[in-house]
């Protein structure tokens, strides 16, 4: 049996995914009602965090605390990945002590990398291109509030970027039709739409006319317009985004009862009004903290495989 990564959200099946949704829903409720989780008593998990992070950070950390295991927090800067150690010399002394490692960093690559050198499981924590662990959150978000995934219509306002990637990833696992009303020029990467579009059940839209995505759909999604290691961009993004904002228009337009979500961080009065974030459709606090029993449950999935057993020299390929 081979070891399991999360490096996007295609590396979990559809049936995987309801289990893991299935379990949090089970951490959840074991958490309200004072039960804890002895599942990584003795374990611990590395984290590399390259960009700032609140939720995903504080929910793993919160969470494998809860579930008995320890925590190191690192980022490249404190390791000697900043003085060029490569990668895959850091993943197999890694391997050594650490039982699996959560990745917040820039390039997919990098991460890919890690997990083709390490024998323990790789967890993508958010990169420039995916962010799965909030999207199967997020599909933890909305089987919770609108009892189901399939058949609905879900509508991306935004940025065609990591958030959107691992959106149209989904789309291909559940059964869904998802609409991404997308500005001119921030499309998403071709290849990940190409693939997607040839694996979904129900149609990938790209739009440029955000009212078209909302209509009818039962749940509206949006992102920032410019995502970390963006900044520069900021103004020109603010101008090209300023008709893709989730609003009381846009949700005039959306199926009754329409939910919207947001990963957060929220920039009010820019991807989303004050008005909608605040009222009663938002459920984007749920979202948050929704993070935290689903990625127990998702820890619990990949560390059931199996033990980690580096080899010793060079030449033997640690994850084969
Ligand atoms: N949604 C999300 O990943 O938030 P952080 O950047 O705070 O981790
Ligand atoms: N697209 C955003 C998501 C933040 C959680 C970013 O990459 O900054």
């Amino acid at each position: 049996m081979k070891k399991r990564d999360f490096l996007t959200l295609s590396d979990l099946d559809r049936s995987e995914i309801e289990a893991v949704l299935t379990r949090a829903v089970e951490y959840k409720a074991g958490r309200a009602a004072g039960f804890g989780s002895n599942f990584l008593k003795g374990r611990t998990i590395g984290m590399i965090f390259n960009k700032p992070s609140t939720r995903t950070r504080v929910s793993f950390e919160v969470g494998i605390y809860e579930m008995g295991g320890r925590v190191v927090y690192m980022s490249d800067e404190q390791t000697h990945l900043s003085r060029s150690e490569p990668i895959s010399h850091t993943a197999r002394v890694l391997s050594r002590y650490l039982h699996a490692l959560i990745i917040r960093t820039y390039e997919q690559a990098e991460i890919e990398e890690m997990a083709g050198s390490a024998c323990l499981p790789v967890i993508n924590a958010l990169t420039d291109r995916h962010h799965p662990c909030q999207v199967l959150s997020d599909l933890f978000t909305v089987r919770e509030r609108l009892g189901r995934l399939d058949g609905l219509k879900m509508a991306w306002i935004g940025d065609g970027y990591n958030m959107a990637h691992s959106w149209i990833q989904a789309a291909t696992i559940m059964d869904f039709e998802l609409r991404l009303a997308i500005p001119e020029g921030y499309g998403p990467d071709p290849d990940i739409l190409d693939q997607a579009r040839a694996k979904a059940g129900k149609p990938i839209v790209i739009t440029r006319d955000p009212l078209e995505a909302a209509r009818g759909a039962e749940v509206i999604n949006t992102d920032v317009w410019a995502s970390m290691g963006q900044e520069e961009e900021e103004a020109k993004r603010a101008r090209d985004f300023s008709s893709y904002q989730v609003n009381s228009r846009l949700m005039a337009e959306a199926a009754d009862g329409a939910m919207v979500l947001h990963c957060l961080p929220a920039h009010l009065g820019q991807e989303i009004t004050e008005d909608v974030f605040e009222g009663p459709r938002s459920f984007v606090f749920d979202q948050a903290e929704n993070r935290l029993h689903v990625q127990k449950a998702l820890l619990e999935f990949l560390l059931n495989g199996p033990p980690c057993r580096p080899a010793s020299r060079a030449s033997e390929r640690l994850s084969d």
